[in-house]
């Protein structure tokens, strides 16, 4: 049986940005079709933000409602922790821009780069901080613009990505809610399959980089799916084993929303009918490390996740990154 938990979630918030790409208007500027990206990836629409916001604006509207849902104040953080790889700004962390915008005087601000996993290794590290009595109260955000760094004449990757952010607020446990376990994993071996080669100083910014594309998300499409089926099946495997989970004590899986046929291949490999999954990849796409979040969040103002209740996450991504959390409501 899992050992007792270090800390629980006590608020959540999303945030969402107004400006929708259907499929239908994809197929206006690449050679795609509503049918071929919803049979192949189950996305229908997705969501972009709108000129002159940023990640950072996305992170601290699902922070603000986060709070509020925990009932605590800005002042009251000890560490913000933002999952991205779409930061407004070389550095500082966008979580330093989240600080200031809440006013969060008394946290230690920085960024996690693992891609779409980034939100659940951000949940790893605030329980461990939790469980060790370094910090009480670790805002967790994963917050993504990937329109900013897409290729809208690349139907390979164009057809997939949206921008979102979700937030949670953890803090010590009260005894039976709180996370039963997580579990953070990576090859580094693979990280060419899916990656930005720009911006960084391997490439800075330069005419014949911007020429190069660099700037925009490449992938290997069909080699990263069979990774993600094999990490993700293994990465939630895991976690059930670790927090001592039968597959009918989960009461809902949360898998990161990058394809349909991922997310139904993990939810096999565990025996969890479909019916105790949740899906929201058909509105948002893929937004990296928001999805989570923001599916959870999503999940438990639907009243899908009430108290006592156990949710499995699990997401893979950009690295090759995998990561998976065990929680109790
Ligand atoms: O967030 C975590 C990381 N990301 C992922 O988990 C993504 C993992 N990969 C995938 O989800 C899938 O590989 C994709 C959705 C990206 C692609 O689906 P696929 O079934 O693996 O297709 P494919 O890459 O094998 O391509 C099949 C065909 C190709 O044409 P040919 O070579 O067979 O003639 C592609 O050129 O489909 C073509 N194709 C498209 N056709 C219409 C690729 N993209 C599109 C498109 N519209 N948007």
């Amino acid at each position: 049986m899992a050992s007792k938990p270090h800390s629980m979630i006590l608020g959540t918030g999303a945030a969402i940005p107004g400006r929708v790409l259907t499929n239908h208007d994809l197929e206006k500027m690449v050679d795609t079709s509503d049918a071929w990206i919803r049979e192949r990836t189950g996305i229908e629409e997705r969501r972009l933000i709108e000129e002159g916001r940023f990640t950072s604006d996305l992170c601290t509207d699902a922070a603000r409602m986060a709070l509020s849902d925990a009932g605590l104040q800005a002042v009251d953080l000890d560490m913000i922790i933002v999952a991205t790889i779409s930061g407004d700004v070389g550095f500082p962390a966008t979580a330093c821009y989240v600080q200031k915008n809440i006013g969060a005087i008394n946290a230690a601000a920085f960024d996690v780069s693992a891609a779409c996993s980034g939100f659940l290794y951000g949940l790893s590290i605030a329980d461990a901080f939790i469980g060790s009595a370094a910090c009480r109260h670790v805002l967790v955000i994963g917050g993504e613009t990937l329109s900013r760094m897409t290729d809208y004449s690349d139907r390979n990757t164009c057809v997939l990505f949206g921008d979102g952010a979700g937030a949670v607020v953890m803090t010590p446990s009260n005894g039976r809610a709180g996370l039963l376990g997580t579990m953070i994993g990576s090859d580094g071996r693979y990280a060419d399959l899916l990656y930005m080669p720009g911006f960084g100083t391997k490439n800075p910014p330069s005419l014949e980089s911007v020429k190069a594309g660099y700037q925009f998300i490449k992938m290997e499409g069909r080699e990263v799916f069979k990774q993600a089926v094999t990490a993700m099946g293994e990465a939630a495997t895991r976690i059930l084993h670790q927090a001592g989970l039968s597959s009918d004590q989960v009461d809902l899986l949360i898998p990161h929303q990058a394809n349909l046929r991922i997310i139904e291949a993990t939810a096999k490999k565990l025996s969890i009918p479909m019916e105790r999954v949740f899906i929201n990849l058909a509105k948002y796409g893929n937004t990296s490390a928001a999805s989570i979040p923001i599916a959870l969040d999503e999940a438990r103002r639907m009243g899908r996740l009430n108290q006592g209740q156990v949710a499995v996450m699990v997401a893979f991504g950009g690295g090759l990154t995998w990561a998976s959390a065990a929680v109790r409501f």
